[in-house]
């Protein structure tokens, strides 16, 4: 059983979508335990509610950056986690987390990457005028929202679109595509070649998913 360590900042439906996933048995993997940066996150409750382990870091407490993610890295390796999901985690992560854990961290990102990166995906996506948005689930590298690609789901962007709304229908793809490439990962089937991600014994047509909207 594939044992996942979640960071994440806020209100962590994505979190929630990965825990309903191994209820229903869909992803057969266990979350050893929360990391948070922010006290208040929703995501704590979601964890005491599953008896999942929660842990919460002030990074103000720490001298750096560097021994911020050394200490994160620490509580991870020591519970013996094999990948780390970002679920909403708003920082660029830290070298030693990286080296800690290479090509085992994932994050979600509420764009097609490469367009639109950063922490407004979705605002940014509108404000430039794009017909059609959607979500990516990446590895994580040094970059920001630069590591290989892993899922994208497309949705459309219409032109009452406000971001709650936007945000709303591409949050439902994140809900399906998060949790479809950690189950790619724990049934090893990603193979990494450069920026590419290929997934053993399919086409790759499963990791482009496509909104029941634009169908
Ligand atoms: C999600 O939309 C996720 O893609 C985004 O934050 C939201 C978290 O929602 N992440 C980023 O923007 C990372 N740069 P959640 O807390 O309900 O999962």
């Amino acid at each position: 059983m594939l044992k996942i360590g979640v960071l994440a900042s806020g209100r962590g439906s994505n979190f929630q979508a990965i825990i309903d996933s191994i209820k229903n048995g869909y992803l057969n993997a266990e979350v050893i335990l929360l990391v948070t940066d922010n006290r208040d996150a929703y995501a704590i409750q979601r964890a005491r509610d599953n008896n999942i382990a929660d842990l919460f870091l002030e990074p103000a407490d720490f001298k750096d950056k560097e021994s911020y993610y050394r200490r994160i890295a620490d509580e991870l390796l020591t519970r013996g986690v094999e990948l780390v999901i970002l679920a909403g985690f708003m920082r660029l992560v830290g070298k030693p987390l990286i080296d800690a854990f290479p090509l085992r961290i994932m994050n979600i990102h509420p764009a097609l990457l490469p367009s639109f990166k950063g922490l407004h995906g979705q605002r940014d996506a509108l404000a430039y005028g794009t017909k059609i948005s959607g979500c990516t689930v990446h590895f994580v590298d040094e970059g920001m929202d630069t590591g290989p690609i892993i899922a994208q789901a497309a949705v459309p962007v219409y032109s009452d679109d406000r971001e709650e709304s936007l945000s709303a229908r591409i949050l439902k793809e994140e809900h399906k595509i998060f949790p479809y490439a950690i189950r790619l990962f724990s049934e090893g089937r990603l193979r990494v070649q450069g920026r590419s991600v290929f997934i053993e014994g399919e086409t790759g047509k499963e990791t482009c998913l496509i909104s029941p909207e634009l169908t």
